[in-house]
């Protein structure tokens, strides 16, 4: 787990002027849609980074009481700049808060640095309120067919993931901690392999042409799927995304 703090530490001046994923108005506007009706006093993002979809709910929602921003890396949590929002610097598979305090929780783009999901499934349920929502949003591979090739890309873009969620995966794991699946949509986000590259303060030249000839040489069938483009010295192609709700009945 250090080397993931060490690791987002050194990247959270640069975080949120990464563009595409972490600021993308469609998760975003998804995210808030999706929560609409759902109980929002009490608010627990797990894996929070610098707080981004955090601070867009309290902005968008005045009825949140307390809004909870969990992370291991102290340094990206020093970029959220907002009165509403509490800081806490922890690992989530031990979350520091007592039972059935939240009535929300999210985790965008977080889980699949974390060991132990089912340790971490298992914490949220805990802190959960009865009738508590738990909202995941996670980039994962579109289905069966481009699982391989994906898992082969996203290893070398990021070998410090624990794991690699997919769909399946996600909904098996909730149903077993006795999660109930409200609802669940996908889209796709665009990417460029050009800013996907910047992203990483430290991605040397061989990695980021490693990078570029896995998109290049993808199967057709790949190429297809993710909608693989050249485009001004660039490779631009669509990432699957989702967004998944569902709730405890305690
Ligand atoms: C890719 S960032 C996502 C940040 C934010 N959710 C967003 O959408 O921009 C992943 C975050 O998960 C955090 N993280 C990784 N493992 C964690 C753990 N075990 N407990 C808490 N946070 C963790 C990292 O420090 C990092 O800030």
């Amino acid at each position: 787990m250090e080397n993931i703090i060490y690791h987002f530490n050194e990247r959270s001046e640069k975080y949120n002027n990464t563009p595409l994923w972490v600021s993308s108005e469609l998760i975003k506007n998804n995210l808030l849609k999706m929560i609409e009706h759902l109980d929002k006093r009490n608010i627990i993002d797990i894996g929070a980074g610098t707080g981004i979809t955090l601070i867009d709910i309290v902005n968008h929602y005045n009825d949140v009481n307390l809004a909870v921003a969990l992370d291991i890396s102290d340094k990206m949590l020093e970029n959220i700049k907002n009165d509403k929002i509490i800081k806490q610097c922890a690992d989530a598979h031990y979350i520091p808060y007592n039972d059935n305090i939240f009535n929300l929780a999210i985790a965008k783009q977080s889980l699949h640095y974390m060991e132990n999901i089912a340790q971490v499934f298992s914490e949220i349920y805990r802190i959960l309120d009865n009738n508590g929502s738990v909202i995941i949003g996670q980039l994962m591979p579109y289905g069966n067919q481009d699982y391989d090739y994906w898992k082969k890309i996203i290893n070398v873009r990021q070998p410090l993931r624990k794991n690699y969620l997919t769909f399946q995966f996600v909904m098996e794991l909730l149903l077993n901690n006795n999660f109930h699946i409200e609802s669940v949509i996908s889209f796709r986000v665009k990417e460029s392999l050009n800013q996907w590259i910047e992203r990483y303060n430290n991605m040397d030249s061989t990695k980021a042409q490693l990078l570029k000839n896995l998109l290049l040489n993808a199967p057709s069938y790949y190429k297809k799927i993710y909608d693989i483009v050249c485009d001004d010295n660039d490779i631009i192609f669509y990432n699957c995304w989702y967004w998944i709700k569902a709730s405890v009945i305690k």
